[in-house]
C-alpha cells in the first residue's frame, strides 16, 4: 500500500489572509503529528499570473514560510521549503502536461475566472497550472491534500491524471516492479499502480471563506479591494475596522443554522467565528442567535485579534531574521528532493527515457 503522506501549498502572491489561513495553513497544524506532512511555497505557481519584481518574489516567499512556522507549523515535523527548489517539480509538470488533455484542463473554473475576459492573452502557464499542481503532489506520490473547496477541482483533475498514467503504463509499471496492488482491484484497473488516487481533504466550517465585502466572491489576495480581507500581518486596528465594515443584512442573526440559507454574508462571518474558535455554527448561533450585528461584531473581532495578533508578532519577528527562513528551506528542500528524485527516476525509466 502507499505510505500516508500529506502535501500542500500556498502561492507566494501576496499577504496570506484569513481564508488561506482557515481553510489551510491552521488545518495542517494537527496533521502534521498523524502523517508524514510536506508543505511547499508554490513558488512557480506565483508567476503563472505574471512575473513579480525578483525581491518582491523572494520576500512573498519568505513571508509565506513565516506563516507557516508562526500558524505552528514546525520544521523538525515537517517538511517546509519552496518548489522551485526541488527540479522534479517542473520535470512532472511536463510529462503530465502529456499525459493531461487540452480538454481536461479548459474546463477548470480556475483559469476562466483568472485569465478573466482575454482567454487568448492568458500564459500557457495559468492554463497548466493543474498539471503542476498534480506534480506537486504526486512527486511525492502524497496520497492526502488538505485544501479550501476551491481547488477541489483540480484535485479531481490530479485523481485523473494519476489514473490515466496507471493505466497508459500499465504494463510497464508491472515489468519494472514499480507498482503497489491497486487496493481496489477490478477487471478494467491495472494491477498495481505507480501513483495513488489522491484523497482531498476539504472539512470544517471555513472550506470558503468569503469576500467581507462580496458575499458570493471568495475571500482571495488578488481582490483589489483590501477591506474584502483580513491579512495574517493586519494590526489589531485594521482587524476591527475592517470587520466593522464587512457587508451584513439588517436582520439580526438566526438560531439555526437553516436560518443562515441565502444570508451568505451572515453565514460568512458565523463561518469565520466557528472556525476561529473551533466550534460549530451551530454552537455560535447557540451563543448569539436573536443578537445584532453591532453585538455580533465586536465579539467576532475581539476574537480574531485574541487569535492572530500572536502569530502576526511571530511573522514580524521570524521575517527580521531572513536567514533563519533561509536555512529552513534549505534543510526543506534537501528532504524534498530526497523522496521527489527516486520518484522521478521511476517515472523516466517508465516513460523509456
Ligand atoms: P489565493 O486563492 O488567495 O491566491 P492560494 O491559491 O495560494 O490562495 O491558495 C492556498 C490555499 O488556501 C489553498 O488550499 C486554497 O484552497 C486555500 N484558500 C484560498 N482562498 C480561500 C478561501 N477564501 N477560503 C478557504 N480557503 C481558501
Ligand atoms: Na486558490
Amino acid at each position: 500500500a502507499f505510505k500516508p503522506r500529506v502535501f500542500s501549498g500556498v502561492q507566494p502572491t501576496g499577504n496570506l489572509h484569513l481564508g488561506n489561513y482557515l481553510g489551510a495553513v491552521s488545518r495542517w497544524v494537527p496533521i502534521q503529528d498523524q502523517m508524514e506532512s510536506i508543505f511547499c511555497v508554490v513558488d512557480l505557481h506565483a508567476i503563472t499570473a505574471g512575473f513579480p519584481d525578483a525581491g518582491k518574489l523572494a520576500s512573498a516567499t519568505r513571508e509565506v514560510t513565516a506563516a507557516y512556522i508562526a500558524a505552528g507549523i514546525d520544521p523538525k515535523k515537517s517538511i517546509i521549503f519552496n518548489q522551485s527548489q526541488v527540479r522534479e517539480h517542473a520535470e512532472l509538470a511536463w510529462i503530465f502536461n502529456c499525459v493531461a488533455r487540452i480538454g481536461w484542463m479548459n474546463r477548470m473554473t480556475q483559469f476562466k475566472d483568472k485569465a478573466g475576459k482575454n482567454k487568448e492573452n492568458a500564459s500557457l502557464g495559468l492554463l497548466a497550472y493543474p498539471s503542476l499542481m498534480a506534480a506537486d503532489i504526486l512527486a511525492y506520490k502524497a496520497t492526502h491534500v488538505p485544501v479550501g473547496d476551491d481547488q477541489k477541482q483540480h484535485l479531481e483533475l490530479t485523481r485523473d491524471i494519476a489514473q490515466k498514467f496507471n493505466n497508459d503504463f500499465a504494463a510497464r509499471i508491472k515489468e519494472l516492479d514499480v507498482g503497489v496492488p491497486n487496493p481496489t482491484p477490478s477487471p478494467e484497473l491495472p494491477e498495481d499502480l505507480f501513483f495513488p488516487v489522491t484523497e482531498p481533504m476539504i472539512a470544517g466550517p471555513a472550506t470558503r471563506i468569503m469576500s467581507l465585502r462580496d458575499g458570493t466572491k471568495k475571500m482571495s489576495k488578488s481582490d483589489p479591494s483590501d477591506l474584502s480581507r483580513i491579512n495574517l500581518t493586519d494590526d489589531a486596528e485594521a482587524i476591527s475596522r475592517k470587520i466593522k465594515k464587512a457587508k451584513t443584512d439588517p436582520e439580526a442573526l438566526p438560531s439555526e443554522v437553516d436560518g443562515l440559507k441565502d444570508r451568505p454574508e451572515a453565514d460568512n462571518l458565523v463561518g469565520i467565528y466557528a472556525a476561529l474558535s473551533g466550534q460549530s455554527k451551530q454552537d455560535v448561533l447557540g451563543e448569539f442567535g436573536g443578537q445584532q450585528f453591532s453585538a455580533f461584531k465586536p465579539a467576532l473581532s475581539d476574537l480574531a485579534v485574541e487569535k492572530l495578533s500572536p502569530m502576526t508578532d511571530e511573522m514580524r519577528r521570524l521575517m527580521a531574521d531572513a536567514s533563519e527562513i533561509d536555512a529552513i528551506l534549505k534543510t526543506g528542500a534537501e528532504k524534498a528532493s530526497a523522496i521527489a528524485e527516486p520518484v522521478l527516476k521511476d517515472v523516466r525509466k517508465i516513460i523509456g527515457f
